[in-house]
C-alpha cells in the first residue's frame, strides 16, 4: 500500500480538525501531493474532476485499504530527547530535585557520541512509528551531541526542530554539565544553528534549529540576553520552560521581581516562533503578553501531574486565542505517545472543571469550567502544533505539507475495536482513545513514506533495545 506520494495522490477517508471542537470528515477524498510534498488539491474522488485526476495519475494513486483512515501526523511540541532512557522512571521527586538527582547526570552522558547515537536513533524511530511526524526537541548542553540528533532526524526524515540546551549558571548547573560561560552558550548555539542550516542533506529544511535556554533558573542574565539577540539575528524558533512549578514560578519573582514570562520578554525571547513549555501558573497578564507576542504554550498534561502539581487552564488560554500545542515532555511525562497526550489533555481538563477532592462538596470542588473535548485535544496535537511553530502542517488543505498517518483500525495487535462502527465521529473517538503503535500502518512526512508497517513486518525486524 504505502509508498511515497510526491507527484501522486492518496484516496480514502480522512479525518482532521483544522479548528477546535470541530472534526472535519473527508469521505472518499483524493489528496494530491506535488513533487515537493505539498498538498496541491483536496477533492471528492467521485466527482467529475476527481475521476479525471484519478485517470490522469493512474498508478500514482495510493488507495487506503478498508478499515484505514488518513489522519494528520502528530506534532509533539515538547520532547527532551536525551531523557528517553529515563521514560517511566524517576518520577518521585519535585522538579528542582529531579533535575539535579537524575536528569542532569543522564543528559551529561550524551557527551559520549556513541552513547548519544544509540539512544537518539531509538527515540526518533519510536516517535515516527507512533505517528509523531514533527517534534520540537530539547537536546543536551553538548554541541556535538545535538548535531548527532540533527543528523539522525535528517536521515530518518522526521520533521524536527532541535535546540542545543543553553545552561550556564554555575549556581544552578553542575560543574560537569553546563556551558562554561554565557559567551560559550551563545557561541555553541550559533554553531548548531549554522550546522543544521548548512547540512548537506537538509536542503528541504525539514530540520530547523531552535534557540533553547533551558529555563530562567539555569541561565545567567548574560546568556538570556545573548540568546535573545541571537534569536533575532538568526530569525530562529525559541523554546524554553515557563512557570512550570510553584518553585520555578516563584524563582523568577525572587530574582527579577517579575514573572517568568515577563523575564523572557525582557530578554527578547518571546516572539511569533517561541514555544514555552508547561506554563500552568501564567497570570492573565502573562497570557495576554504571550498572545500579543504570538508565542505559544506547549501543554504537557501528563508531566504537569508530576511536576506542576496543577492543571494548565487550557480552556481559558484558548478563549484568549493563545497558541497552544501538546507535548509529551519525555521524560517528565512517562509516555512518548501523542495519542496519550490527547487523552490526558481531556482527562485533566475535566479534573480542573470538576475538582478532585471528595472531601469537598461537588459545587466547591473545581473551577466549574475548563473542560475540552477530544476533538479539541486532537486539533492541538496537529493543527495547533502547526500554528504554534508557524509551519503549514496538521491540516489536509492546499498549501499544507503532506505529513500524514494511515491508521489501521483493524490491526490485530492494535488498541482499537470498532465492532462494525462506521460513523466517522465515533471512529475518530475510537482511534484517538485506542490507537497504539500497531495501528499506525504508515507515516508520511513531506509526502515521503517513513514508516510502513507492512514492510516492517515483512522484514521481520523490530530491534532489541533491552
Ligand atoms: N525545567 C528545566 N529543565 C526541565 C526538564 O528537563 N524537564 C522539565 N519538565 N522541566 C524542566
Ligand atoms: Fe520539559
Amino acid at each position: 500500500m504505502t509508498t511515497d506520494v510526491r507527484g501522486g495522490a492518496v484516496l480514502g477517508t480522512f479525518l482532521h480538525a483544522p479548528r477546535p471542537e470541530r472534526l472535519d470528515v473527508l469521505v472518499d477524498t483524493l489528496i494530491c501531493v506535488d513533487e515537493a510534498g505539498v498538498i496541491s488539491r483536496v477533492l471528492p474522488a467521485f466527482s467529475h474532476e476527481g475521476e479525471r485526476v484519478l485517470n490522469e495519475l493512474g498508478e500514482r494513486v495510493i488507495r487506503l485499504p478498508d478499515g484505514h483512515y488518513g489522519l494528520p501526523g502528530l506534532v509533539d511540541l515538547h520532547v527532551h530527547a536525551p531523557q528517553y532512557p529515563q521514560l517511566g522512571l524517576a518520577l518521585d521527586e519535585p522538579l528542582e530535585v529531579w533535575l539535579q538527582k537524575y536528569t542532569f547526570p543522564l543528559e551529561a552522558q550524551y557527551r559520549d557520541l556513541d552513547f548519544a547515537r544509540e539512544r537518539y536513533s531509538v527515540l526518533v524511530a519510536d516517535l515516527l512509528a507512533g505517528g509523531t511526524t514533527t517534534a520540537l526537541y530539547f537536546a543536551t548542553q553538548d554541541r556535538a551531541a545535538t548535531e548527532v540528533l540533527a543528523d539522525l532526524c535528517i536521515a530518518a526524515g522526521q520533521r524536527a526542530l532541535i535546540g542545543k540546551v543553553a545552561m550556564d549558571d554555575p549556581a544552578a548547573c553542575p560543574p560537569d554539565y553546563r556551558d562554561e560561560s554565557a559567551e560559550a552558550a551563545v557561541r555553541d548555539t550559533r554553531a548548531v544553528i549554522d550546522y543544521i542550516r548548512g547540512h548537506a542533506d537538509n536542503g528541504e529544511g525539514r530540520v530547523l534549529p531552535v534557540v533553547t535556554p533551558r529555563f530562567v533558573p539555569s541561565c545567567t542574565d548574560a546568556a538570556l540576553e545573548g540568546l535573545g539577540q541571537l534569536a533575532r539575528d538568526c530569525d530562529c524558533h525559541v523554546q524554553t520552560h515557563c512557570s512550570e512549578s510553584d518553585w520555578a514560578h516563584n524563582y523568577a519573582f525572587e530574582r527579577f521581581g517579575i514573572s517568568d514570562a515577563a523575564v523572557l520578554d525582557r530578554f527578547g525571547l518571546l516572539g511569533r516562533r517561541s514555544v514555552v513549555a508547561h506554563a500552568p501558573f501564567l497570570s492573565e497578564a502573562d497570557m495576554d503578553l504571550l498572545v500579543e507576542r504570538g508565542s505559544a504554550v506547549a501543554h504537557c498534561a501528563l508531566s504537569n501531574i508530576y511536576f506542576a502539581n496543577s492543571v494548565f487552564p487550557l480552556r481559558q488560554a484558548l478563549e484568549k486565542q493563545l497558541h497552544v500545542g501538546l507535548g509529551t515532555d519525555i521524560s517528565g511525562g512517562p509516555s512518548a505517545s501523542m495519542w496519550e497526550a490527547c487523552r490526558t489533555t481531556v482527562q485533566v481538563s475535566r479534573m480542573l472543571e470538576e475538582g478532585v477532592d471528595p472531601a469537598l462538596p461537588a459545587a466547591e470542588r473545581g473551577r466549574g469550567t475548563g473542560r475540552v473535548d477530544l476533538v479539541t485535544a486532537f486539533h492541538l496535537a496537529t493543527a495547533g502544533g502547526g500554528v504554534a511553530l508557524d509551519l503549514p502542517i496538521g491540516v489536509f488543505a492546499e498549501g499544507y505539507r503532506f505529513d500524514a498517518l494511515a491508521i489501521d483500525t483493524r490491526a490485530v495487535d492494535g488498541g482499537i475495536r470498532l465492532f462494525g462502527q462506521t460513523e466517522p465521529a465515533a471512529v475518530f473517538e475510537k482511534i484517538v482513545y485506542g490507537a497504539n503503535r500497531s495501528n499506525v500502518a504508515a507515516v508520511w512526512v513531506d509526502g515521503i513514506c517513513r514508516v510502513d508497517r507492512g514492510r516492517r513486518e515483512g522484514a521481520g525486524s523490530g530491534g532489541n533495545h533491552a
